[in-house]
């Protein structure tokens, strides 16, 4: 009885692996891409404890697969919609994320993104590699000044937004948010004004996604309220692709109602929308919101202590709800 990762994890994890797993370790050699449906489904026979990622889907079938031994999921990651969690429930297996580890390092690539597409950057170093004369110019390449008199909405502040309107209140801007922690003494402290959803799109300059994907909330970005937001104003998604109807997004960007947009994630992950790929004013990312070296080394030590607890007899560290 084994305890299968879909994707090799840093030296030092795997090393922490080796030292804390009570079981033997059969990790899925490919560094690039996950195993295949087939793959997964042939792999998990017998595990007692899986190591997934995002683009793995754990549904009842895989756990099926399993078999009846399998103790726990451990996703390397703080989302976990890729997993069902009443097949898991079901089958009395634990689920863990990894909440807190990447807050910063997520909470940078939104900021980063932002700035991206608002001081145009993608666009800026497109047209430098492309080798075409230039000469500064007093009009050229002209952004949004985000210290100047800009707001924020974060939709969604929990750590992660709650990261990203630190670095909004250092950079001066004005925060607006929703969820619960946005009426808490820190976003007081940091000046953030808790706010509906309605209101974030129609006021802010800049729209900042930090919600989790659930089966309620899928286009919660859609064409309405792409229409309501302000014109000219930029939406940035670090958190789940199809929290945006991206075929709508593609509208407003080429009709001109919006600015711009920067967008880690993807509706149909790794498909990436055609149209959004031809739109200067969209920045695109592979993904990377939680990719520094310290926090990918924190996610996977995370992952593999909840195996190792559970599979001791001990309680998981981070059980998701
Ligand atoms: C990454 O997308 C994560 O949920 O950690």
């Amino acid at each position: 009885m084994h305890v299968y990762l879909t994707r090799p994890l840093s030296d030092a994890v795997m090393e922490q692996a080796r030292d804390s797993v009570p079981a033997e370790l059969v990790v899925y050699p490919e560094e690039e891409f996950p195993p295949s449906r087939e793959r997964l489904l042939s792999d998990v026979r017998g595990a007692r404890g899986l190591i997934s990622m995002v683009t793995d889907r754990i549904d009842r079938e895989v756990l099926e697969a399993a078999g009846p031994q399998l103790e726990i999921v451990a996703n390397v990651a703080v989302g976990f919609d890729n997993i069902d969690l009443d097949a898991a429930k079901e089958h009395g297996v634990v689920v863990t994320n990894t909440p807190g580890v990447l807050d910063e390092a997520t909470a940078d690539l939104a900021f980063a993104l932002l700035l991206a597409v608002t001081r145009r950057l993608a666009e800026g170093d497109r047209f430098i590699c492309s080798g075409e004369e230039w000469i500064w110019g007093p009009r050229s390449y002209v952004g949004l000044d985000v210290s100047a008199d800009v707001k924020l909405g974060i939709v969604g502040l929990g750590r992660i937004g709650m990261a990203v309107a630190r670095r909004a209140r250092a950079f001066g801007m004005e925060i607006l948010a929703t969820g619960r922690r946005a009426f808490s003494e820190e976003a007081q402290e940091l000046g953030v004004r808790p706010a509906d959803l309605e209101e974030v799109i129609a006021e802010a300059d800049v729209v900042s996604l930090h919600c989790p994907l659930t089966n309620e909330n899928r286009h919660m970005i859609g064409r309405r309220q792409l229409d309501a937001m302000k014109p000219g104003s930029y939406l940035i998604n670090t958190a789940r692709g199809p929290l945006v109807d991206e075929e709508a997004l593609a509208d407003a960007l080429e009709q001109g109602s919006l600015a711009g947009a920067g967008l880690d994630v993807h509706e149909f992950e790794p498909e990436v929308n055609p149209r959004l790929r031809q739109i200067e004013n969209a920045v695109l990312l592979p993904h990377i919101g939680s990719a520094g070296d310290v926090t990918r080394d924190r996610m996977g030590g995370l992952a593999v202590r909840n195996v190792a607890e559970v599979l001791s007899g001990r309680a998981p560290v981070t059980p998701v709800r």
